[in-house]
C-alpha cells in the first residue's frame, strides 16, 4: 500500500531563525551495514529518522541481527548471531547503499549472495570498481540473474588503485579488507566526510585504518572487530540544503550541527552569489538581503561542490541576476529534473552535462513531482520562494532523506504543509 501525502507550499517567503542539522544519511547507510562486521554490540547515535535508514535497519534484521532503539537517535545493533550471508531482491531493490551488504558479509563471512541494488536513477550506475577491489583481494564475483554472488578462500591484503573516485567503492573495499590478512592500501580514494566516519567507526570497533579523507587509504587486517558506541556525524547534504534554502529565500538563516570544514565549497559559492556567510564552531549562520548574483557550478568529488546538491543551487541561480553554467562532473545524467523544474517559470537548457540557468524575475508555483531525492529538496525551495502555491507529489523519494523536512523548514517561516491524498493498493 502506497500513501499518496503531497507537499502544499505557499510561496514568498523568507526565513528566519534557528534549525538543527540531523546525523549524515550516507554516513548511517554505510555505518549500519559495516556492524555486521562487529561480533559485539555497537550502540550508533545520531541516527537520522528517514526511511533509508528504517530499510537498510530493517535488512540487516531479515539477515538475523538484533536491533533496537534507545531512544529516537540512538540504535544498538548487534549481528553477533547472523549466519546468513544471502539478500534477496525483495530485501535490497529499494535503495543503492544496500551494495554495502556485499563487501560486510564477505568481510565477516567470506561469502555473499546480494542482488542488484536500487537507488535514485541517474543514468548508468557501475559496480565495476566495487568488483575489482573485491578481485584484487582474492575473491571471485559473478553476477547472475541479477545477483552478485562473491567468495573468498584467503583474503589477502594487497594494492588497489581505483580507476574512478567512488565512494561506494572506496567503503565497500574498506569493509571486505578489515579483516583480510595483511595490508590493503586503497589509492585514488574518495574523500567524503561519510568514508571517513565509517574509517572512524571500525576503528572504534577495533579495526586499524589510516588515511581515510586523504586519497590513499591503509587497512592493516585485524582478526576480530568487538563492540562499542560510536556518533554519525552532521548531514552534510541536510546542512547545504539549509544554507542553499536560506540564500534563496532571503533572510537570516542559523543552521546548528554542522561541521563548518565540510561545507566550504557550499560557502565559498554562496558568498560568490552575494550571501554573507558565518562560520562559527559547529554552526553556520546564512544572510541573504541583496540581490543574488550568478555563478558558475561544477559538481566534483569532495572537496569539490558536491552533486548531491547541484539540483540544489540551481534554485537559487535561476532567479540571479544574469546567465549561470551548472556542470555535473559526477553522474552522467543527473537533469531528469529540469523538466519538472519547468513549470514553474525556471529559464534552463541542458546540453549534454552543463546546464544554462537564466534567472528570472520570480518563479511561479506550480504542481511538480519530485522526481527523486536532491532534486525533492530542490522542488521544496522553489515553492519557498515561488509566487503563489506550489503542490510537490512523489515525497517517497524526499522522505528516504530528509527527516522531517517540511516541519523543520516551517520552523524558520516557510510555509508548508503535508496532506495526504489516500492510499493505493
Ligand atoms: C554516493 O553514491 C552517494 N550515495 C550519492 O548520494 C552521491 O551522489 C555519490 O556518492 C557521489 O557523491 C550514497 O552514499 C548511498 P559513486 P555512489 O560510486 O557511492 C562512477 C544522495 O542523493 N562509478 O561515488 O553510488 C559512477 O557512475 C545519493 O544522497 C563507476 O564508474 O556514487 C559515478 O559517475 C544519490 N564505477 C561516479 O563513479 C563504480 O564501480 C561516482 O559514483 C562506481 C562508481
Amino acid at each position: 500500500m502506497l500513501a499518496l501525502d503531497k507537499l502544499l507550499i505557499e510561496g514568498s517567503s523568507k526565513l528566519e531563525g534557528e534549525i538543527t542539522v540531523s546525523g549524515a544519511k550516507n554516513a548511517a547507510v554505510a555505518v549500519i551495514p559495516a556492524a555486521i562486521l562487529v561480533e559485539g554490540k555497537c550502540i550508533i547515535e545520531n541516527i537520522p529518522k528517514i526511511k533509508d535508514v528504517y530499510l537498510i535497519l530493517d535488512m540487516l534484521k531479515q539477515l538475523g541481527a538484533n536491533i533496537h532503539y534507545i531512544d529516537n537517535s540512538t540504535v544498538e545493533i548487534d549481528c553477533s548471531n547472523i549466519n546468513n550471508h544471502t539478500a534477496p531482491y525483495d530485501m535490497v531493490v529499494k535503495m543503492r547503499a544496500s551494495y554495502y551488504l556485499v563487501g560486510a558479509l564477505l568481510g565477516r563471512f567470506s561469502k555473499a549472495e546480494v542482488a542488484f541494488p536500487g537507488g535514485c536513477n541517474f543514468g548508468v550506475r557501475p559496480i565495476d570498481q566495487h568488483i575489482k577491489g573485491f578481485e584484487a583481494l582474492g575473491a571471485k564475483v559473478e553476477i547472475e540473474h541479477g545477483v552478485i554472488y562473491a567468495q573468498v578462500k584467503r583474503f589477502e591484503g594487497t594494492q588497489i588503485y581505483m580507476d574512478v573516485v567512488s565512494v561506494g567503492a572506496t567503503i565497500n573495499v574498506m569493509l571486505a579488507a578489515v579483516r583480510a590478512e595483511g595490508t590493503t592500501i586503497i589509492e585514488n580514494a574518495a574523500k567524503e566526510p561519510h568514508i571517513v566516519d565509517v574509517a572512524n567507526f571500525l576503528n572504534a570497533m577495533g579495526a586499524n585504518i589510516k588515511g581515510a579523507g586523504t586519497d590513499v587509504i591503509k587497512i592493516i587486517g585485524v582478526n576480530k572487530l568487538g563492540g562499542g558506541t560510536y556518533c554519525i556525524i552532521p548531514d552534510q547534504i541536510e546542512a547545504g540544503t539549509f544554507m542553499i534554502a536560506a540564500a534563496a529565500a532571503g533572510g537570516d538563516v542559523l543552521v546548528k550541527n554542522v561541521i563548518p570544514k565540510h561545507m566550504e565549497s557550499i560557502t565559498a559559492k554562496l558568498i560568490e552569489m552575494n550571501a554573507q556567510v558565518t562560520e562559527y564552531d559547529d554552526a553556520i549562520r546564512v544572510v541573504r538581503k541583496d540581490k543574488l548574483i550568478r555563478a558558475n557550478v561544477k559538481t566534483l568529488p569532495y572537496p569539490g561542490f558536491p552533486t548531491d546538491l547541484q539540483p540544489v543551487i540551481t534554485i537559487p541561480l535561476s532567479v540571479a541576476s544574469g546567465t549561470s553554467i551548472v556542470t555535473e562532473g559526477v553522474w552522467d545524467s543527473r537533469f531528469q529534473y529540469i523538466d519538472e523544474l519547468k513549470r514553474m517559470g525556471v529559464d534552463i537548457k541542458v546540453e549534454g552535462r552543463a546546464a544554462v540557468v537564466e534567472g528570472v524575475k520570480r518563479l511561479s508555483g506550480a504542481p511538480v513531482k519530485a522526481t527523486d531525492l536532491r532534486a525533492g529538496a530542490a522542488m521544496v525551495i522553489a515553492g519557498i520562494i515561488a509566487e503563489g502555491t506550489t503542490e510537490i507529489h512523489d515525497l517517497m523519494h524526499i522522505d528516504r532523506g530528509y527527516e522531517n523536512l517540511e516541519k523543520k523548514l516551517s520552523s524558520i517561516g516557510a510555509r508548508i504543509k503535508r496532506t495526504s491524498q489516500g492510499t493505493v493498493l
